[in-house]
């Protein structure tokens, strides 16, 4: 049985991001695949400390991070699975602390400063990655940079990778509490409405194909 695990960088167990992962685990179980979900903020650990146990001549820290804490088991069950799905709010320009630090970790593991294509020679797996944010469409363009490094880690495991967009998305349970003028939130209940529920459709296909692919 395929083994599917997602990776929750928002640190709102039930926001957006949570939603469209949990969408995809439906479309990779609907494929038989075994799922799982991971939320990160629940976690006690660090980015890269650059201890470089993972270079060192003759390591045994071949794709594996020498460092001990709560992400060691997240990180041998992604390196464990079929598919990986990670999914991140943008906070300020890029994904969120917890989701850098995971990504430091899982990437720099498998990195090789003496291989072709600087990278260890891994287990094939399928990868996708889902951002959630408040701008609209054309201004989620802004951060071309972040998806490409992103998608250019998952493309390193070989297999199908795929990236969901999910723009102008409701923020607050109830936006007149909040000081926030510079959002129409006429605009993005409509989002909601109508946006929102394709991306999760899309969420879903994403996670079939993860499995089929
Ligand atoms: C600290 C912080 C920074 C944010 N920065 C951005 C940003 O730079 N661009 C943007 O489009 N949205 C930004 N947002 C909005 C979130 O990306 C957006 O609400 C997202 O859908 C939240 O995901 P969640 O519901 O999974 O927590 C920010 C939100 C917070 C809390």
């Amino acid at each position: 049985m395929k083994k599917v695990v997602a990776i929750n960088g928002s640190p709102r167990k039930n926001g957006n991001t949570a939603a469209l992962l949990q969408n995809i685990l439906d479309g990779a179980k609907s494929q038989g695949a075994e799922v799982e979900l991971i939320n990160l903020v629940s976690l006690s650990y660090k980015g890269c400390t650059s201890c470089f146990a993972c270079k060192r001549k003759g390591t045994e820290f071949v794709g594996k991070c020498a460092v001990k804490d709560e992400l060691t088991p997240v990180l041998e069950k992604a390196m464990a699975a079929d598919a990986v799905a990670l999914g991140s709010p943008i906070y300020v320009g890029d994904v969120t602390g917890i989701m850098r630090s995971f990504i430091e970790r899982f990437a720099f593991m498998n990195i090789s400063y003496s291989s072709k294509g600087s990278w260890h020679k891994v287990a094939r797996k399928n990868g996708a990655f889902v951002y959630t944010m408040n701008v609209n469409n054309l201004q989620s363009k802004l951060f071309f940079y972040v998806y490409m490094m992103n998608t250019g880690i998952l493309k390193k495991f070989g297999g199908y990778t795929a990236q969901l967009l999910a723009t102008n998305t409701y923020q607050f349970d109830d936006y007149s509490r909040y000081d926030a003028l510079n959002f129409d939130e006429a605009k993005k209940r409509k989002c909601r409405e109508t946006r929102f529920p394709k991306d999760r459709k899309k969420a879903y296909k994403i996670g079939q194909e993860l499995v089929t692919k």
